[in-house]
């Protein structure tokens, strides 16, 4: 695989750089059903989680796995920072950096930051969130769902539903799973639509019911209401009732497997009884992420012994 420093965005690698990535993450499932400890490193990698936006599954899971692989991690979040005090992003950062961190684990809301740190520090940027850009360890991790639920990508029809202009999920799944030969959709009200989705080579469904009718899965997004989602459409319960997964809903293709990056707002893209129904890889995915992040952090660690 060509040599990558960092990991901005899956629209940056090659079919072959994801397939590499999604062999690693399997190898590490396999290892978290077997309940092993993986491998411990001659010499840890520092690792700084740099959260400026709120997370539950990635930071908990990009901790975990450092901590697994045997590395030190620190987990910095803007708030109760020097940044209240007005110091400005990129010094904080190159302060930081002089604590001599080898991997940055970057979540911000602004579009581009994981790519501006990444000039700035000597060490390896992994993206975990870039405003609506990307989020390709997400990405992966919804792949490498997919691909152990079906067997393959090639061929595998996914239409990704709900708030899609706020959703830097859609956009990692469209650049990978595109690349490894899926025919990735998506379905959303006008609204949700960002306007460059044209260039993207997706079909798009307005119904609900005929995406369910054509998919093998369909990734359900949350709406983004602290992006104002709420406020492109005329109520969220509108969109619950043209767009929210049912039980019911399910029935027209029961064969149809269900993915939700979290968090959910239950009643509005899906409800209750969904995440647990037999349809559901919801959880899968929380593991799978897991095992994704032990892939890319140990890519990424083994480099900096060489
Ligand atoms: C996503 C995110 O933060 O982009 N969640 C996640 O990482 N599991 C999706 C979301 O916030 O809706």
């Amino acid at each position: 695989m060509d040599r990558i420093n960092n990991l901005l965005g899956l629209r940056y690698l090659s079919k072959e750089q994801i397939e590499q990535l999604l062999d690693k993450s399997d190898h590490f499932r396999k290892m978290i059903d077997r309940n092993d400890t993986p491998k411990q490193p001659t010499k840890p990698s520092r690792i700084l989680n740099l959260f400026f936006e709120n997370s539950t599954r990635t930071r908990v899971s990009f901790e975990l796995a450092a901590k697994m692989l045997g590395h030190s991690s620190v987990n910095f979040t803007g708030e109760g920072s020097s940044i209240a005090k007005g110091e400005s992003l990129l010094d904080t950062v190159k302060n930081l950096e002089a604590m001599k961190f080898d991997i940055f684990i970057v979540r911000h809301e602004v579009p581009g930051v994981p790519k501006l740190i990444s000039e700035t520090v000597q060490g390896s940027v992994i993206n975990a969130g870039d405003g609506a850009a990307e989020h390709p360890t997400q990405g992966l991790l919804d792949i490498l769902t997919l691909k152990r639920s079906f067997g393959r990508i090639e061929g595998l029809r996914v239409c990704i539903v709900g708030d899609i202009s706020h959703s830097r999920v859609a956009m990692s799944n469209i650049h990978g799973l595109t690349k490894l030969g899926a025919k990735v959709s998506v379905c959303a009200p006008r609204p949700f639509l960002p306007s460059a989705i044209e260039g993207l080579n997706v079909d798009v469904y307005e119904d609900i019911d005929d995406a369910l009718k054509d998919h093998d899965a369909l990734n359900l997004l949350r709406v983004q209401l602290e992006r104002d989602a709420g406020r492109l459409l005329p109520s969220l319960r509108e969109f619950n009732r043209f767009y929210g997964m049912t039980l019911e809903r399910l029935s027209v293709n029961p064969k149809i497997r269900i993915l939700h990056p979290g968090p959910m707002n239950i009643n509005v893209e899906l409800d209750s009884r969904i995440a647990e129904s037999k349809n559901s890889l919801i959880f899968e995915q929380v593991t799978n992420g897991l095992a994704v992040r032990l892939a890319v952090i140990s890519e990424f660690a083994e480099r900096k012994v060489k």
